[in-house]
Formats: C-alpha cells, structure tokens, sequence
C-alpha cells in the first residue's frame, strides 16, 4: 500500500516522528498517520465532479474530493475531542491556506459537542505564517491569555516541516499547557524534517495541489476539491 517506499525509509521516518515529539504529551494511541495516497495516484477525472467553470481547462484530476475531505475532517475532530475535550482550548488558524480547513475542523467539533455530552470551548484565532517568518517579527502572533490554556494550530499543507518548527517555538513562548497540530495534507518531500502534525488528514506525493483554500499565486482558493492544476492552469495564472 506504500509504492515507492521501503520499509527502512518507512521505519525512519517515523522515528524521526518519534522523536520530534519527544517532551510533548503524546499517547500511545495517537498512531493515525492519515490516509496514504500512493505515488501512482491518478486522481479522479473532472468530469465525474463539478468544479467552477472559470477553471475548466486549468485541472488535471481532482485529487482528493471534498466529501472525502470533509469525512476525513470529522475523524480528526472526532480525535481531537477525545484528546482534548476537558480543556478550553485556543485554535489556531494558520493562514491563508488553513482557513477552510479550520473552518470546517471547528464546525466538525461544534456538531460533536452538539450530539454528545462533551464540551470543548474554544476561542479562534489567526495567524499568517509567512509573513511573520519573513521578517522574523512575532507581531501578526497575538495569542494573549494563552497560559494555562491549550493551542490547537490548524494548518493546510505540511511539507518541509520547518515552517511548523518555527510555528511551535514562537508558540510555546506563550506558555500553553498543551500544543496540538492539525494538519490537512502532509507532503513526502526527500528534504522533510520528518516532522509530522498530532493529527493529519492526508499524506501526499510531492505534487503541487490547489483547491480547498490552496491556491496558485492566489487563485484556486475558490474550488472545494483539492485538484492537481494543468500545465495550461500554471502558464495561465503564471505571474
Ligand atoms: N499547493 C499550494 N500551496 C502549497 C503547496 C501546494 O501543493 N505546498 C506548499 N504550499
Ligand atoms: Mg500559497
């Protein structure tokens, strides 16, 4: 079910998980490593979804539905609240590509508090990654009150995992009782960290993906599946 990778690759990789997550609470249940998308994945083609017409030439497949997205989401929120459902926790929305993922991870987390006897109150709050790793300024990262409380940071891609390193630094500096990561989609990039979020939707061959709030050169924010773009889409929206 893994083409492409051997079982030593496999294994290091997820020592090297291991590892990261040394000196953060972390049980000895929390195994899910997402849904394996293999290398040879060809996606679905187009025409069997619908998709805005402004982009009907622009897409290769759609590479993961958004249904299946959404059913993905609501077993990590389903996790979430057994991991963390006696805290009030803050969410952390990592911009811009999170947004919808976050969105949905909330509301997903909203209906289940709904139709148990959980509770988990959250605040929400934003932050845009990159701009604050530009220019190494703290400022966009405004999460007062976070002592004693919980941070769960919702981000769309992984794929490096240095951008998240520098993520839980800057975070930890607030003194939470507890970081937790969502991520929707994490990429097998040869030059990861191995890095790997608490909870993660998908992992991914090292292809370039729009849709569901990612986008290319800021377009393709506005397609609810996540697609793989043409080469037609990619001189099209070329800057
Ligand atoms: N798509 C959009 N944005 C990204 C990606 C991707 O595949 N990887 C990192 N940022
Ligand atoms: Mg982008």
């Amino acid at each position: 079910a893994l083409p492409k990778w051997t079982r030593e690759e496999f294994d290091s990789f997820n020592e090297l998980k291991e590892s990261n997550m040394a000196g953060r609470e972390r049980k000895q249940t929390d195994t899910d490593k997402g849904i394996v998308i293999p290398d040879d994945w060809p996606g679905y083609p187009l025409a069997l979804f619908t998709s805005p017409e402004h982009y009907c030439d622009d897409l290769d497949c759609v590479y993961i539905p958004h249904g299946v997205i959404m059913d993905r989401t609501e077993r990590l929120a389903r996790n979430i609240m057994d991991d963390l459902g006696d805290h009030d926790i803050v969410v952390l929305c990592v911009l811009k590509g999170g947004y919808q993922f976050c969105a949905d991870l909330v509301d997903c987390i909203k209906v289940l508090c709904r139709h148990s006897n959980k509770t988990l109150p959250m605040r929400v709050d934003f932050i845009r990654l990159k701009s604050y790793l530009n220019d190494h300024s703290t400022q966009d990262l405004h999460i007062e009150g976070a002592e004693n409380l919980s941070v769960l940071s919702g981000k769309a891609i992984v794929d490096t995992g240095k951008t998240m390193k520098t993520l839980l630094d800057h975070v930890q500096a607030f003194g939470p009782k507890m970081i937790k990561v969502a991520g929707l989609l994490v990429k097998r990039v040869p030059s990861g960290t191995g890095y790997l979020p608490d909870y993660v939707g998908f992992e991914i061959p090292n292809r370039f993906v729009v849709g569901y709030a990612l986008d290319y050169n800021e377009y393709f924010r506005d397609l609810n599946h996540i697609c793989v773009i043409s080469e037609r889409g990619k001189q099209k929206y070329k800057i």
